[in-house]
């Protein structure tokens, strides 16, 4: 584009002399007007004179040796082209945290440069336990795999940094011949078995950090669903609604109704709602993104972007959702700095647009503050009460904390329903906590946790 206009005219001129004779006569034939002129004497001269003539056989058949040797090593190169295939895994991508750790597993590997990678491990006592592992470092590795060769080259690019997480951008190259190319899909399923291996029984807890989601904490194992006692059937209920719904994809695509379902979870402090979203995920095999409503930077573009982009296989937790109720808009003067307004929240719950399933779990503590609009079914579609314990919690709570005693069971149930309040289940689990092994003591406690403060949660 930047070329002088008469490039043209100094293009012929090279051409005439040059070798490559045919893209001159081309340029030179699809020329019209003033260059018509020059047109007519080279093709004079080429007829007319017979030296000319000759000169221009010859520099034909120049032309089409040069130009049969480029077809030689274009070919040649299509033939190693179509001999080995290359993958390209991107930093970027899940699957190349999976490919590192599958590396640094892979015993018959020749290299010489390493990195160090550092995981924990939680083990089911809860201690934790840190593993170094070695991965392949920038540069080449080969490695041997099932019989053929791969050539493995990692590259870490200087100048681009990838804005999430301010770590360098890398890929990763695989090359192989092209008759052994299923080994990449093998390699890559390999190294996600083992990925997901090391995360079964655990549950991962992502909150947001700017506009991505970021895992919180070490993977968590998983809690059961049994450990938490919510009054009879609830449990069953939202559990029979939540996997209806997740056999009902095809349901929901024909009649062109979003894949979406949302809970909300009510009741007072210390009743058991986060504790049983969490083992409710555990169950499921899900992770948990949990989002923090009354966040200072939260604002509707990004609770809308969090929402849109969740991490596969994961519950959306949204805590104490009367936050957002506070004000309906943006520029709050009260001291509170919530930035996410009423109707972008509605707005992020109607917006979430995901091809695959969306279960969105609410919690609050003053349903009373709730705005009716958040009530509308596609927004809300189940709600349950979660309240203080009833005696049937209280037998239960017991019964799990000293297994067999039925009949200081009875006294105790018994105690609590002449208590004249109700208390909460996290109230009943502190004083469970205090008297390990002593339910006597636990029955003498029980009007304690109607006055004494420290029960108060
Ligand atoms: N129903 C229950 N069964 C078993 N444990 C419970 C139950 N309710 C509360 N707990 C225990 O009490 C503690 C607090 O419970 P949790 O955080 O789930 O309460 P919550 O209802 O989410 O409270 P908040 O409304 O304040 O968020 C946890 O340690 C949990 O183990
Ligand atoms: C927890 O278990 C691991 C192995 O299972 C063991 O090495 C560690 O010592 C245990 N820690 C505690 C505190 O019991
Ligand atoms: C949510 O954010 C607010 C404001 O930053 C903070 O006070 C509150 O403790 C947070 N809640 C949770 C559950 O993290
Ligand atoms: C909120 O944004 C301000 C500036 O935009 C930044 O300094 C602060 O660290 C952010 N806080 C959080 C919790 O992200
Ligand atoms: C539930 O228990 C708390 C104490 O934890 C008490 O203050 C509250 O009044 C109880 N709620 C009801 C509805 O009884
Ligand atoms: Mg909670």
């Amino acid at each position: 584009m930047d070329k002088p206009p008469n490039s043209q005219d100094q293009g012929i001129n090279v051409d005439v002399g040059g070798t490559p004779m045919v893209d001159g006569v081309e340029a030179l034939g699809s020329d019209a007007g003033g260059k018509g002129q020059l047109r007519q004497l080279f093709d004079s001269a080429m007829q007319n004179n017979p030296y000319f003539a000759a000169g221009g056989g010859l520099m034909l058949l120049g032309t089409g040796l040069a130009l049969a040797k480029s077809g030689m090593v274009r070919a040649s190169r299509l033939l190693y082209r179509q001999m080995i295939i290359d993958l390209e895994i991107q930093s970027r991508d899940k699957s190349y945290s999976w490919f590192l750790s599958w590396m640094a597993r892979h015993p018959q590997r020749i290299s010489k440069h390493l990195s160090v990678r550092t995981s924990y491990l939680q083990h089911d006592n809860g201690s934790v336990s840190t593993k170094f592992s070695l991965v392949p470092g920038p540069g080449n590795h080969w490695i041997r795999y099932k019989g053929a060769f791969i050539l493995i080259k990692r590259e870490r690019s200087a100048k681009m940094v990838d804005l999430a997480n301010g770590s360098p951008f890398e890929t990763v190259t695989l090359t192989t011949l092209y008759r052994d190319r299923h080994l990449f899909t093998e390699i890559l399923n390999e190294a996600k078995d083992i990925a997901l291996k090391t995360n079964a029984g655990k549950t991962v807890i992502y909150t947001s950090f700017g506009p991505e989601w970021r895992k919180f904490g070490q993977p968590k194992a998983k809690r059961l669903l049994p450990s938490v006692i919510l009054d009879k059937g609830i449990k069953e209920g939202i559990l029979d609604d939540v996997h209806d719904f997740m056999n009902n994809g095809k349901w929901y695509s024909d009649r062109g109704i979003p894949y979406r379902r949302g809970y909300l979870l009510y009741g007072p402090p210390g009743s058991g709602k986060t504790s049983f979203i969490q083992a409710l995920a555990g169950e499921l095999d899900y992770n948990i993104c949990i989002l923090n409503l009354s966040e200072n930077n939260l604002t509707d573009d990004r609770l809308n972007h969090l929402m849109n982009n969740m991490p596969e296989r994961s519950i959306l937790l949204l805590e104490d959702i009367d936050a957002a109720f506070n004000k309906r808009d943006q520029t709050g003067e009260q001291g509170f700095h919530s930035a996410v307004t009423f109707s972008g929240l509605l707005n992020a719950l109607d917006g979430v647009t995901s091809s695959e399933e969306t279960i969105t779990f609410m919690t609050t503590n003053h349903p009373e503050k709730l705005d009716k609009a958040i009530m509308r079914p596609g927004r809300i579609d189940y709600k349950v009460f979660i309240g203080n314990a009833t005696s049937y919690q209280v037998e239960k709570m017991f019964m799990k904390f000293y297994p067999g005693e039925t009949k200081l069971c009875r006294e105790f149930v018994a105690a609590v329903d002449n208590m004249g309040a109700t208390v909460s289940t996290a109230q009943l689990q502190g004083l469970f906590v205090m008297n390990k092994d002593d339910p006597m003591n636990a029955i003498k406690m029980v009007t304690t946790m109607k006055t004494n403060e420290e029960f108060i949660i």
